[in-house]
């Protein structure tokens, strides 16, 4: 019998994250390498997203870049087979990559902007689990994480479409969750307050915005990547083994639910 902290290890697993070029998704797979994993990282630029898995390989991880638009079937059903292909097996899945490309009342949301934060935020997230869940499953089982918000637990200024789909995102876990048990397969979500990333940007760009962020904070800093990486590699491991449904809220104590 090993120690107790060696189920945080991920030793022999393949990990495959999207949204994985930058920001949480990075600083995930990164971590990911560091516990044993072999790590799938996957977003549309080629460029930065080898540059990712070079600077993984860099520091000793094993990892292979695959480019795919995570709201696509197409690009998601060559994503799964490349990752197969390349290491055998898939044992963690992150659903991380999000947009949002509108900001202002819901009532300005016109059918582009809302078909494009479902595309990526929602429905990449079910049929890229979909796709997944059958190679889990023929090897005994896996763990899925899907990246929310708080957003999706309190509706976030002027981000009311994103906040919807984030909201679906955390049903999405526990249908999931529910669903799939007999596969072996657990599937939780993180619910990241603002985390300071090219994605967030706009949110903390001057300091009264920023400010006015913290007021609702009760450790009164911005959380950044590596904040989400504790939370991530619990849930990948089988440190969470009997943990499965689940969102975790990581805001430095914003929301409290
Ligand atoms: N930062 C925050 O405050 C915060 C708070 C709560 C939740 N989140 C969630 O955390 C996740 C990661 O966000 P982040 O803050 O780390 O953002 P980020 O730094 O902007 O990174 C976003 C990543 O997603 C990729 N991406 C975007 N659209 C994509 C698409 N259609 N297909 C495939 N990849 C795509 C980007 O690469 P390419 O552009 O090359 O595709 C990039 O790798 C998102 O789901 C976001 O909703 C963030």
């Amino acid at each position: 019998m090993g120690r107790i902290t060696d189920r945080f290890r991920l030793d022999g697993k393949t990990a495959l994250v999207t949204g994985a070029s930058r920001g949480i998704g990075e600083a995930i797979a990164r971590a990911f390498a560091d516990a044993g994993a072999r790590v799938v990282l996957s977003s549309r630029k080629q460029e930065d997203l080898e540059q990712a898995a070079d600077r993984i390989k860099a520091s000793g991880g094993d990892a292979y870049a695959v480019t795919a638009h995570a709201g696509r079937t197409e690009d998601i059903k060559s994503l799964v087979d490349r990752a197969v292909d390349r290491y055998g097996r898939i044992d963690v899945l992150v659903n991380n990559a999000g947009t949002n490309p509108v900001f202002g009342p819901i009532i300005g949301v016109d059918e582009k902007a809302w078909d494009k934060i479902f595309e990526v935020n929602l429905r990449g997230f079910f049929f890229l689990s979909k796709e997944v869940s059958s190679v889990m499953s023929d090897r005994g089982g896996g763990v899925i994480i899907n990246m929310a918000s708080v957003a999706g637990i309190k509706p976030g200024i002027g981000l009311g479409a994103y906040s919807i789909s984030k909201a679906g995102v955390i049903m999405l876990t526990r249908v999931l969750a529910q669903e799939w048990t007999g596969l072996n397969i657990r599937v939780n979500a993180i619910a990241p307050g603002v985390i300071k990333t090219r994605f967030a940007a706009a949110l903390y760009s001057s300091p009264e915005l920023e400010e006015e962020i913290l007021r609702g904070i009760s450790i009164k800093r911005l959380g950044e990547p590596d904040d989400i990486v504790g939370a991530a590699l619990f849930l990948a491991s089988d440190a969470s083994a009997y943990v499965t449904g689940q969102t975790l809220v990581v805001d430095g104590g914003g929301v409290m639910v």
